[in-house]
């Protein structure tokens, strides 16, 4: 065994070392499948993969989770949030290549292609808000020009191929009951239809290459692109503020998911045996971490007890779905290690510090809010 595959093999076993015992195993025989499909079609046994919209929220976070990994990254991404800088965050470290590229221009999307082993197609109009607001560009980039991209994955010798989804796709479900994967999607949006869209076209086709739908809960906790648009970091920062915080739907539900267990779980999937993840949905997140508004905010109240609140009903977002994770749990052992209260306290503790007093000088940086790029097309 070359020393580099032995210390690829060794930091597999690290990362995945809390696993019971049975996984590992799985985990160790799947890397050792793919080494051995890479020599045979002539490739690097590195693994080396392309992560699209990495300059994004959950992007950050995730290509940091790689390259301590071990694995290479390709990140590509169009910039569109003045993230720019956040494209540099990891630019010393060699396993790092970024290329600024747009999902809607096959030539840019090619380049960054070339020679990697997986792709995770994270770049979308994220969002109800800017996808309502530019819904001409939202089915481009959402679902014409992803489309266009998994079509293009073909005849390459992909390993694995991961399309972010979204638990919103359920929409609104009956009597509070916990949607699983086989549940009725009921988009009620622009981006959820668009997210809709896109499973239905991957799971229609026989594609020569593993793909994976992981349907994601409502994202919280750090990351270097902080959104501010996002319920818990939202009602957060406004009662540390003590803004005045006004609810609609108190109590409605939605789960929720710290960006570093997303990282986690993406990255599980890329780990986990073919067999046991290719053509499957996973909602991903955990039961735990369900909450209404009202249970955020009562949970935000104990630490901010002055913060005014005020709740009304009839919102113009009717969502409200509780959502089960018993598969994600039960196939790949994936159990999130932080709390809605954890991404709380973790907030809390940066707002303290100071480092985001000056986030509402740049409201598009810190929040899916307006793309100067497309305002020609804005729905006022
Ligand atoms: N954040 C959440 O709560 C959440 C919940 C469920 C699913 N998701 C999914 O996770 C993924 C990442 O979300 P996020 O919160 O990091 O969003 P984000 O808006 O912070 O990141 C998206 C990134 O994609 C880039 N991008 C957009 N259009 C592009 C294009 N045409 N070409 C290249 N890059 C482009 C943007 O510049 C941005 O950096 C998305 O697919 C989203 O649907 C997110």
């Amino acid at each position: 065994m070359s020393s580099e595959l032995s210390r690829s093999i060794d930091q597999l076993c690290e990362r995945n070392s809390l696993l019971p015992a049975c996984f590992q195993e799985d985990i160790v025989r799947e890397e050792l499948r793919r080494i051995a499909a890479a020599r045979a079609k002539n490739r690097t046994e590195r693994r080396r993969v392309l992560v699209i919209g990495g300059a994004g929220y959950i992007g950050n976070v995730f290509i940091r989770h790689l390259l301590n990994a071990g694995i290479d990254v390709v990140s590509t991404d169009v910039l569109m949030y003045e993230n720019a800088p956040l494209a540099m965050t990891s630019w010393t470290h060699s396993g790092y290549t970024f290329i600024k590229g747009d999902l809607r221009k096959s030539n840019e999307i090619d380049s960054a292609l070339n020679g990697v082993s997986d792709v995770v197609l994270l770049a979308s109009l994220v969002g109800d808000p800017i996808s309502k607001k530019y819904p001409t560009q939202s089915q481009h980039i959402n679902v014409d020009a992803t489309q266009s991209l998994i079509s293009s994955l073909r005849n390459r010798g992909l390993n694995k191929f991961i399309f972010v989804s979204t638990c919103s796709n359920y929409g609104l479900q009956p009597d509070n009951t916990p949607a699983h994967e086989a549940s009725d999607l009921k988009p009620l949006s622009v981006y959820a239809r668009n997210k809709v869209s896109v499973e239905e076209f991957l799971l229609s086709q026989n594609w020569d290459f593993s793909y994976t739908i992981l349907r994601f809960a409502t994202a919280f906790g750090l990351s270097p692109r902080m959104r501010f648009d996002l319920t818990v970091s939202e009602f957060t920062r406004d009662m540390f503020l003590r803004r005045d915080l006004l609810v609609y739907d108190a109590d409605t539900w939605r789960p929720y998911c710290h960006v570093e267990d997303l990282s986690t779980a993406m990255l599980r999937v890329l780990d986990f045996p073919i067999e046991t993840i290719s053509r499957e949905v996973f909602n991903t997140g955990c039961d735990a971490n369900n909450f209404t508004k009202r249970s955020i905010v009562e949970l935000i109240h104990q630490r901010i007890p002055d913060a005014p609140i005020r709740y009304k009903d009839h919102g113009s977002d009717p969502r409200n779905y509780r959502v089960n994770f018993e598969k994600i749990r039960n196939v790949l052992h994936f159990i999130p290690a932080k709390s809605v209260a954890d991404g709380v306290d973790e907030l809390i503790r940066a707002m303290q510090s100071g480092v985001f007093d000056n986030a509402d000088a740049h409201p598009n940086f810190y929040g899916n809010r307006s793309i100067p790029l497309f305002d020609t097309e804005a729905v006022k």
